[in-house]
């Protein structure tokens, strides 16, 4: 039995010797759209939204002086235009794959996009439910019922078995990653349009999950994202309401026949719990193995070098794993770390459950190796120089191309330490955070025309053994950015 994200994470841990071998079942491959047979959809134009902001200029930004005195449905098609939507097609000889504007551990997308709304000018109150397939908000509920002010509340929720199908057992992993990627969008767009949010990941899982009308042995809600009212405060949770019709929960069902993963489920079971107090958490960077202490000032680039603004990046994005060992301009690793660094002006509950560093190949002004990021003093520290991006890629189920790039940054938390503090809810804060962190980087290095590509796939002990973590902490995440040979 999976009681708490620290069993979870070690009984999903790859291990060299003993990965075993899993065939995909092509004929019970999942559906990635999710159907409600019958419904009206109204379909929301593609116009591509003009904000034309940089990234430079929108993240750790304030948003609130220019919040607009009344949101209409235009602002609902522009989020969803860009926080969630197809991108680009590619061919393969079976068929297309259509991209979306985040990335997926192997392109299975097991996220659903929700909205509640009240009060917005041209749109019905009610849940609307988002058709990716079809850029559509298909209608769920009628009228207003959550108790309190919030404009717009988003729920993400994720399908289990879409990326159980590939990943069994550690796709609760990637259900939560791919939800922080999708937060991270959201809260750009959000931003882009002047409009404030606050993140709630410490929702009621059995409130918020029969106002979806989940099937919550298939779907669950992993995070909130709430757009207040001017007025209003929205600290409190939607009220019990009625249940949705039975075919509804139906839609959560995505094969014909689905397997279930036991750990899966337990883990997101016992992950329910939600701590009351929100007391800081002891700073994770320095309770997760030998503590750094030279620390270098990194000062954010005179010039960001952007070659396009959110928008243009947003529909740009994709994972490209085809770097060269050009050496990557310094106002370039500046900009990714600013970025990283720039905290959102939100209660930063979140974001301290987890802490990062990177390794550096061909960086202009910095010694290849390995280093740790303070991120609230914006200083880094080199613990292990030499070349370390080959070990690393070895590391990575030997996906032997990482080892070209110019840096590979890695999200690591103390699991314990999260747990005792946050009780079991904490992995789930851990693993959307990383997710956070990896779509920031995503944009920042597509917008800088440089190659990015996030890595779930790695051998979790041998992870912790390169980067001398103690034993309660654990590597969560890593991405690599670097300059590739062709960009689009
Ligand atoms: C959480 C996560 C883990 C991923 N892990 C890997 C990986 O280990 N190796 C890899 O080549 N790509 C990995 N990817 C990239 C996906 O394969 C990619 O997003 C997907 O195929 C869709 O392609 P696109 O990002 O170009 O749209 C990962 C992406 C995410 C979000």
């Amino acid at each position: 039995m999976i009681t708490s994200g620290t069993d979870y994470h070690r009984h999903t841990s790859y291990d060299r010797h003993n990965l075993g071998g899993h065939f995909l079942n092509w004929a019970d491959q999942p559906n990635i759209y999710k159907e409600y047979p019958g419904s009206d959809m109204g379909r929301l134009s593609r116009e591509v939204p003009a904000i034309n902001k940089k990234l430079s200029e929108m993240i750790g930004k304030e948003t609130l002086k220019d919040y607009p005195e009344h949101l209409v449905s235009d602002h609902v098609r522009q989020i969803f235009t860009l926080a969630y939507t197809l991108t680009s097609k590619s061919r393969y000889p079976g068929g297309e794959f259509f991209h979306r504007s985040v990335p997926s551990a192997g392109g299975l997308y097991p996220c659903e996009l929700y909205m509640a709304v009240q009060s917005v000018t041209g749109m019905e109150d009610g849940l609307y439910h988002y058709a990716v397939r079809h850029h559509a908000l298909e209608r769920l509920r009628k009228g207003s019922f959550l108790k309190t002010g919030g404009v717009l509340t988003f729920f993400i929720t994720a399908v289990f078995y879409r990326s159980a199908w590939k990943y069994r057992d550690r796709s609760y992993r990637y259900h939560l990653l791919d939800s922080g990627h999708l937060v991270e969008n959201l809260c750009l767009t959000l931003k882009g349009l002047n409009l404030p949010f606050e993140l709630d990941y410490d929702f009621e899982d059995e409130t918020v999950n029969p106002l979806l009308g989940l099937d919550t042995q298939r779907e669950v809600c992993l995070a909130v994202v709430r757009v207040p009212g001017k007025e209003t405060s929205s600290q409190g949770r939607p009220e019990q309401v009625k249940d949705l019709p039975a075919v509804f929960q139906k839609a959560s069902r995505v094969a014909y026949k689905e397997i279930r993963y036991p750990a899966v489920e337990e883990i997101h079971k016992n992950s329910a719990y939600v701590l009351t107090s929100r007391d800081p958490l002891p700073n994770i960077l320095f309770n997760i193995g030998p503590v750094p202490h030279l620390w270098q000032k990194i000062a954010e680039p005179d010039h960001w070098p952007e070659k396009m603004n959110y928008t243009q990046a947003i529909l740009k994005r994709r994972s490209l794993r085809n770097f060269v060992t050009t050496q990557l301009p310094k106002a370039h690793f500046e900009a990714l770390l600013t970025m990283l660094w720039k905290t959102d002006p939100l209660p930063g509950f979140y974001e301290d459950s987890v802490c990062m560093g990177f390794l550096a190949g061909n960086v202009e002004g910095i010694e290849p190796g390995c280093y740790w990021v303070n991120r609230s003093e914006q200083c880094v520290s080199l613990v292990k120089p030499g070349e370390m991006m080959g070990r690393m890629a070895h590391i990575c189920l030997d996906q032997e191309w990482l080892g070209q790039a110019a840096l590979l940054f890695f999200f690591v938390t103390n699991l314990k330490l999260l747990e005792q503090n946050r009780g079991s809810r904490g992995y789930r804060h851990a693993m959307l955070t990383a997710g956070r962190f990896g779509q920031k980087l995503y944009l920042g290095a597509t917008a800088m025309e440089l190659g990015c590509c996030g890595i779930g796939a790695f051998y979790d002990h041998e992870a912790s053994a390169f980067l001398d973590l103690s034993e309660d902490s654990q590597m969560l995440y890593l991405v690599a950015v670097g300059i590739v040979k062709k960009i689009f």
